[in-house]
């Protein structure tokens, strides 16, 4: 089977929203967005992600999270009318949030993404979400973890929290029969950025990956590809962390891109990139 997997779309929208939507947290990314990233993640490389989907036809797509640039709710209004053309449809679109996505504190208790999102996030035979989401699909069982925190900048850190990993390791017991993948914005080890970027309780993560095992992590956050390791119970577990999906750039290696991953027996057995070509205006593969 083919699993798709997109991140950090960060979609951009300020319609209708008035200057004082911006205080406190806000004023400090709202003036960070428009000296360094107003260009730089156009919604129309997220449309064009969805038009490849719909050409590449995987059988799931997941997501992990910046869906938004400061959680408003005109950019959560805009990143869900671009999923919902994608024609796999919510139950096999799975997201989990990011940083962005729940900017401030105000955004985060408003549940905007929660409620931007709802038909993707939640658990099978759920109406509501609530992390981890756990969803069978075929020979695979995708949970979906939040770590998305608002952290007041230059944070951008995350957390699992003990009542959601405890939650996550009955998930990864309860399917341990399937190809388990398990999603989550922040890279769940150490890097140069994780003081302030990081997975605050990724120590934790990692015990509980160790004892109870899956067979494929993947993140978002670094807004690079990224390939690493971590010990799982029967050998080391796959982590893949992917690019934005809209990062407009000239640098062939950040620009804007995707992965489908081909599952097979068990087993990834292969990963492409598909990456946005400027001259044709769509993805291709790398
Ligand atoms: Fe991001
Ligand atoms: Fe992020």
């Amino acid at each position: 089977m083919k699993l798709a997997h997109f991140s950090d779309v960060h979609a951009l929208s300020l319609e209708g929203v008035s200057p004082l939507s911006f205080f406190n947290k806000r004023a400090a990314g709202f003036a960070n967005l428009l000296l360094r990233r107003r260009d730089k993640h156009p919604f129309a490389l997220f449309e064009a992600i969805v038009e490849d989907l719909n050409r590449e036809k995987p059988e799931e797509v997941v997501v992990t999270g910046d869906l938004t640039n400061l959680s408003l709710p005109p950019e959560f209004k805009l990143a869900r009318q671009i999923l919902d053309r994608i024609s796999a449809g919510s139950e096999h679109v799975t997201i989990v949030p990011g940083n962005h996505d729940v900017y401030t504190l105000g955004a985060m208790r408003a549940h905007l993404f929660d409620e931007a999102v709802k038909p993707y996030a939640t658990s099978d035979g759920e109406s509501e979400v609530h992390f981890p989401i756990v969803r069978t699909r075929g020979p695979i069982a995708i949970i979906g973890i939040s770590t998305a925190l608002p952290s007041p900048p230059p944070l951008a850190d995350g957390w699992v929290g003990g009542t959601q990993l405890d939650a996550v390791k009955r998930a990864l017991r309860q399917h341990a029969d399937k190809f388990r993948v398990v999603l989550l914005h922040h890279p769940p080890y150490t890097n140069r950025h994780s003081i302030l970027r990081g997975l605050r309780d990724r120590g934790k993560l990692q015990k509980v990956l160790a004892e109870v095992g899956c067979e494929l992590i993947l993140h978002g956050h670094e807004h690079r590809d990224l390939r690493r390791e971590i010990a799982g119970p029967n050998g080391p577990i796959p982590v893949i962390g992917v690019g934005s999906g809209t990062y407009q750039d000239a640098r062939p290696e950040r620009r804007a891109r995707y992965n489908v991953y081909t599952i097979e027996g068990g087993k990834l057995i292969a990963t492409e990139t598909r990456v946005h070509d400027a001259a044709q205006n769509r993805f291709v593969a790398q």
